[in-house]
């Protein structure tokens, strides 16, 4: 199956699909299997620890795909494995790289002198004109909906505005899990789509089952904001433990966080405690539940292979192109 688009000639690739970096879901498997089926697999750097495990996967996902693929770093001062990671990722061969949470300009620049291509997640027009400014070749408009981080706009409003100021393409991100939506960015003005959620009820996802389940049998209102994980909106399914929680910080962190020399330890403390949380859940370890999902799960009924996932999702969109409008609007 082929779909060619700006993004997809930029990528070198068949399909302007991106399995979205997720941290502690994505895996060499997935990864293998969304590039081989013709998108772009991508992973965090993070899911491995210590960086030479990193290398390590990549080099063992480079041996199993010829096609592009690509890593996530997070560009803030919260990641101290930029340069490293960077660096590995240079020397393997990365295709793509996704940045997120600050300024990309090191990665642009390392990644151009190596012919690599650098999209950045962005929430509104003046990080995107700035990132565009940077020498981006592409953004990713990560919009309310979303797993992880979402942003507070609207696709419908956030990626036509992106699409009228800037001069890259725009990859849409936010519950996306089917080929209907993934036909409206692109009526949007999107050139690829960015898939998270729907990949975590995968087959190749490496997260415990009962995680999988959650995603299959929530809905788009189990889908809330919690501040708890990273100290900004993160999207979680609302299980007992994350009722039992809340979803603001304690008061004492709040107010720490307002003092300037502390705050960066508090963030790194709320952060540490947060991703704890998110790895024992994802591993099934814990009964106390955080399930990071977008409100996408509205759209996710069953778990299957990634190559399912992906020929499921291109006959949907080619069928919602053809039969537009659809007939119970013609009369
Ligand atoms: C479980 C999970 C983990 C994520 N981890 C990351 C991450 O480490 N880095 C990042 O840039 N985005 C991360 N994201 C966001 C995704 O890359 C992507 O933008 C988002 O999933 C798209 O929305 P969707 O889940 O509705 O498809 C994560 C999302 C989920 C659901």
């Amino acid at each position: 199956m082929i779909l060619k688009t700006k993004f997809t000639e930029m990528m070198n690739c068949n399909l302007p699909i991106i399995g979205a970096p997720m941290f502690l879901v994505s895996n060499e498997d997935l990864v293998v299997k969304v590039s081989e089926k013709g998108g772009v697999g991508t992973t965090p750097s993070l899911n491995w620890r210590p960086p030479d495990q990193f290398e390590k996967a990549l080099k063992n996902i480079k041996s199993q795909t010829q096609k592009p693929i690509g890593v996530n770093i997070i560009v803030n001062q919260s990641n101290p494995r930029q340069k490293i990671d960077l660096k590995i990722s240079l020397d393997v061969g990365v295709d793509l790289f996704i940045t997120s949470l600050g300024n990309p300009k090191e990665v642009i620049k390392q990644a151009h002198q190596n012919g690599a291509k650098v999209i950045c997640d962005v929430t509104n027009l003046e990080h995107a004109l700035k990132v565009q400014d940077l020498g981006a070749d592409g953004v990713i408009a990560v919009s309310s909906g979303a797993g992880g981080h979402a942003g507070p706009i609207s696709p419908f409003a956030l990626i036509p505005w992106l699409k009228r100021e800037l001069n890259i393409p725009i990859v849409a991100a936010g519950a996306i899990a089917d080929g209907y939506s993934m036909a409206a960015a692109f009526a949007l003005g999107a050139s690829a789509v960015s898939i998270g959620t729907r990949l975590i009820a995968s087959k190749e996802a490496q997260v415990d089952t009962a995680y999988k389940q959650a995603i299959v049998k929530s809905t788009p209102e189990d889908i809330i904001l919690t501040k708890r994980i990273s100290g900004t909106p993160a999207a979680v399914i609302r299980t007992p433990y994350i009722e039992k929680m809340g979803t603001e910080l304690p008061f004492l962190l709040e107010q720490f966080k307002k003092i300037p020399q502390a705050k960066k330890i508090v963030q790194m403390f709320i952060y540490s405690l947060g991703s704890r949380s998110l790895e024992r859940s994802a591993k099934g370890l814990s009964w106390k539940e955080v399930w990071s999902a977008g409100q996408s799960v509205g759209a996710i009924n069953e778990v299957l292979p990634t190559e399912d996932i992906i020929d499921k999702l291109m006959n949907e969109y080619f069928m919602a192109v053809k039969s537009l409008p659809l007939k119970e609007n013609l009369t």
